[in-house]
């Protein structure tokens, strides 16, 4: 069973054997690689010979239009689709019965025991429940066939080219003589935690809708009609069910998920067989204890009855087989009252809500404070000073109130509105039209610059360890720092008079700030806290511009030209850059021995056409016809414009350039010759 390159023609009988079976060899090995670094994470080649194996390969099947179903080069590159195909799955997909104490849990193996008519303890699988996306992969004769969702448990959509893109989904099963003629199998594809807070980040700065969690970013990359937007998300697979198996039989839970590791697939970071009920709640237990350490997230754990025979014989009760049960972990929820709303201001001047609660434990933890978002977050939920709350804590997030309870309401709950002034500067407060944000305009406001100083200071921005919320505080309040210019003239000696500083702890933060000089473009434009400027979009900025200098004026269609870059950040970066006040602030920086690389922009350059991003016009007569150098230059990824403005980057100028040459001198644009522009072009 062989795919072809682009023609399709069957030409694999005139591909030399030796060919075949190089092809054939590197399919295996980075086949094992791709299992070693995304099934097991770990790696045991580096990054950079893999590329070379897999190049290797890509040559090697274009050259001789010889492609095996499951060579790595067939994840990516499918074209979009106009729609997804229903699939029916051969045995239903069905949900779980939940179990919200332990005590459901005993009484959930009583039943079962029951409906068996049997006294003796019974195995069981525990796994983690993954909360993401269910999926069937099909195999046919070894190789992968299709992939599809759950639908209603029914029917579901073919959604086989994305799923290909997960490189954890093994494309064929390596099994030597235990490969089932037909197989389902089912599993969970899901989004790391962290990797959906990068990419609610990333969509956050493009101003995209964001996802709620990670199982709607996992689901929304799936159901792409796209592949290649599914391929540029971190997807994982976690396997732990059959369905319809032709050829080979399985006795237990246990025993297939054994053979589904030996088969390289994926499974859960935690399967336990245990005989009796108590061994089961151990392990319950056991994951409850873990699920926070884990990077994806779990709200329960699976219990299965091992044994396949006892599972046929329990059957299904509607939806719900009755050999299986989702212990749900408690929910990190309490309920307190609201005793005041106060409005914290941020360094962007956006002016946060925030609940002082009446203090309450939850999962172990005192909670006395949650925001409130917005303003929109409080009318929709409708949530008053005084008010009863259900309040919820998930992992290391700050705190959110869920709702309100309203059958608790006396009356006498007061509703809280934006404020009119700044409750920290006295400053008017505003609400743009289509913003959810309400902002202090007060430029001098000290929640601001506090806030501001900072965000400078903070982990992904200069990184001065030592100047959190507190210090900062205390150094704004003693008048010595009003900007986070002032930290480059802090002397040791202004830091002795300070309460909290002695010899030691002064030197260290001295020698953080001295230490922070040395940085990245990327870190020094986010540190900026320019507005919408996220660390994603900093680095997209370092990649794009070599020197700092090189964004001062810049006009926002220069930034909106850099692929992924949206109007609103480009007119704030614009603005920023276009502000003498900033533009003085910079090189006040820079004079007081800021030393700014750019590491990035080597990156930015890779990745991009020679001239993208750039615009050119033309005077004067060229060595080549004009245009000739238009077709070179667009060809290249530049623009190539016909009158020159404050957004032409350069002028070429050749033999007796017309009036165009002044007016690019009048506005500063830059000046280069035919041969300075191949230069540039890398063909020089
Ligand atoms: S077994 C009949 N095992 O939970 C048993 N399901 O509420 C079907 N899930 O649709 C599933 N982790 O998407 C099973 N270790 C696990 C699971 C798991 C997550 C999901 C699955 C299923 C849903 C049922």
């Amino acid at each position: 069973m062989l795919m072809h390159g682009k023609g399709r023609v069957p030409l694999s009988e005139r591909v030399p054997k030796e060919i075949k079976k190089e092809i054939e060899r590197l399919v295996k090995e980075l086949n094992y690689h791709c299992y070693r670094y995304y099934v097991l994470d770990s790696p045991v080649i580096s990054d950079e010979e893999y590329d070379r194996l897999y190049r290797h390969l890509k040559e090697l099947e274009e050259r001789y239009n010889y492609v095996l179903p499951d060579s790595p080069t067939q994840r990516v590159g499918a074209p979009p689709l106009d729609r997804f195909e229903k699939v029916r799955h051969t045995e239903p997909m069905l949900s779980l019965d939940n179990a919200l104490s332990y005590e459901e849990v005993v009484e959930f193996d009583r039943r079962v025991r029951r409906f068996l008519d049997t006294e003796e303890e019974l195995e069981y699988t525990v796994e983690p429940k993954y909360d993401g996306l269910a999926i069937e992969l099909t195999y046919r004769g070894g190789l992968l066939y299709r992939a599809s969702t759950r639908g209603d448990g029914y029917e579901g959509e073919d959604v086989t080219q994305n799923i290909r893109t997960i490189r954890s989904v093994p494309l064929k099963i390596e099994l030597a003589g235990r490969v089932p003629e037909e197989i389902d199998i089912r599993g969970e594809v899901y989004m790391d935690i962290e990797e959906f807070e990068a990419l609610n980040r990333e969509r956050e700065e493009k101003g995209e809708p964001l996802f709620a969690n990670p199982r709607n970013a996992a689901a929304g990359s799936v159901r792409q009609l796209d592949p290649s937007i599914t391929a540029s998300r971190k997807l994982h697979l976690a396997c732990y069910g059959i369905g319809a198996v032709k050829g080979m039989e399985f006795g237990s839970q246990w025993e297939f998920i054994m053979w589904l590791k030996e088969a390289r697939f994926p499974i859960p970071a935690i399967v336990r067989l245990r005989k009796g009920v108590r061994g089961v709640i151990e392990a319950i237990k056991e994951i409850e204890e873990k699920h926070t350490t884990f990077p994806f997230e779990t709200d329960g754990a699976v219990v299965k009855v091992n044994d396949f025979e006892l599972q046929r014989r329990l059957g299904v009760k509607t939806r719900e087989p009755r050999w299986a049960i989702a212990y749900k972990f408690p929910a990190h929820q309490g309920t307190t009252r609201i005793k005041e709303i106060i409005p914290s201001v941020g360094r962007t001047g956006v002016i946060t809500p925030v609940a002082v609660l009446e203090p309450v434990r939850i999962g172990g933890v005192t909670v006395s404070r949650s925001t409130l978002h917005n303003w929109d977050e409080i009318k929709r939920k409708d949530i008053r000073v005084g008010d009863t709350v259900v309040v919820e804590r998930a992992g290391d997030v700050i705190p959110h109130v869920v709702m309100v309870v309203k059958e608790k309401r006396t009356g006498k709950e007061r509703p809280f509105p934006i404020p009119e002034r700044c409750p920290v500067c006295g400053a008017r407060v505003v609400r743009e039209e289509g913003e959810v944000a309400a902002r202090c305009v007060g430029l001098n406001c000290p929640a601001q610059v506090q806030e501001r100083i900072r965000h400078f200071a903070s982990r992904g921005a200069m990184d001065i360890e030592g100047l959190g919320e507190k210090n900062v505080e205390l150094l704004y309040s003693r008048g010595l720092i009003r900007h986070f210019v002032d930290l480059y003239r802090l002397k040791k000696e202004d830091l002795l008079e300070l309460p909290r500083f002695a010899e030691k702890s002064a030197r260290n933060l001295i020698d953080a700030i001295e230490r922070s000089k040395e940085t990245t473009l990327a870190r020094f434009l986010y540190a900026l806290g320019i507005l919408h400027v996220g660390e994603y979009a900093a680095r997209l900025l370092a990649k794009n511009f070599r020197r700092l200098e090189d964004l001062y004026n810049v006009s926002p269609e220069r930034i909106v030209r850099i692929k992924q870059m949206g109007e609103k950040i480009a007119r704030s970066v614009a603005a920023f850059f276009n502000d003498p006040e900033n533009i003085k602030t910079l090189e006040t920086l820079k004079s007081l021995g800021l030393r700014i690389t750019n590491p990035d922009y080597e990156k930015g350059r890779k990745e991009r056409l020679p001239l993208e991003g750039l615009t050119f016009v033309i005077t004067g007569t060229l060595p080549r016809p004009r245009k000739e150098v238009e077709e070179l230059i667009e060809g290249l990824g530049g623009h190539a414009a016909s009158t020159v403005s404050r957004s032409t980057d350069y002028l070429v100028v050749g033999e007796g350039p017309g009036s165009k040459l002044q007016k690019a001198r009048a506005l500063g644009v830059k000046t280069v010759t035919y041969d300075e522009l191949l230069e540039m072009t890398g063909r020089g």
